[in-house]
């Protein structure tokens, strides 16, 4: 016959130690969450998330979440296999729209809170009244930022404070999808790599090997528009 089991009180020196541990382990993303669900329109895989390695990944204490983080990028192909083609990215003179928009409405400065929470935006063909969504690679994130804060590169590429950048992180291709607003970066959850807009997209932590690639904008008309293409290909790196 079983016994019953009875709940015993934590022992007082783990009940010690755990809490900190517990605050420093971010919790997964939503973006992590939806890539372990089954394929959708945008191609995201139902594999499940086997263990590849993971360049670049700590090998403490969140190395387990890390590594299912690894494994569902890798096994939901966003790493870098995925095709890209400059011709098919944005082009000068595209729009933004913002991708929960119902109706493709040009974004403008004044829709961009400074110092705010990336939004995300798709590149629209004016003439041909065309999204360019066939593929997430070309997906930017836009955030604005007092003028004064950002490094020069950065100024001559911003419109009016506003920036864009690729919204694919360049570790293994998971979305860029926080905002740390003390810090003002950018971050992955994935395996916590951030990235600073006011100087070019630069990785300031965890294992993205390169900056986010970055899309000069203008203002035309009010409207945010782009003004040439992305500074590097946009995407992560093979596992
Ligand atoms: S995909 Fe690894 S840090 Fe972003």
């Amino acid at each position: 016959m079983r016994r019953p089991t009875t709940a015993r009180p934590p022992h007082p020196s783990t009940a010690s130690i755990h809490p900190p541990l517990v605050r420093h382990v971010l919790p997964p993303s939503p973006a992590i969450l939806t890539h372990l669900q089954p394929a959708g329109p945008n191609g995201l895989s139902t594999a499940s998330p086997a263990s590849p390695p993971c360049p670049g990944c700590d090998t403490g204490r969140r190395a387990a979440l890390q590594r299912l983080a690894c494994g569902a990028a890798a096994a939901g192909g966003l790493s870098t296999a995925e095709a890209w083609s400059a011709a098919e990215g944005p082009q000068p003179g595209d729009w933004l729209v913002s991708v929960d928009a119902d109706t493709p409405v040009p974004l403008t400065v004044a829709d961009l809170k400074p110092n705010a929470k990336q939004q995300l935006a798709w590149p629209f063909d004016p003439k041909a009244r065309a999204l360019r969504d066939s593929s997430r690679l070309n997906r930017v994130l836009l955030v604005r930022l007092e003028a004064s804060a950002l490094d020069a590169p950065s100024a001559q590429r911003a419109a009016e404070g506003v920036m864009a950048y690729s919204s694919v992180c360049t570790h293994q291709g998971c979305d860029v999808s926080a905002w740390r607003e003390q810090e003002k970066t950018l971050l992955c959850f994935c395996h916590f790599s951030q990235f600073q807009p006011a100087q070019g997209g630069a990785v300031v932590a965890g294992p993205a090997p390169r900056p986010l690639p970055a899309l000069p904008l203008r203002v035309e008309a009010g409207r945010l528009v782009v003004a040439g293409g992305f500074s590097q290909p946009p995407g992560g790196h093979k596992a």
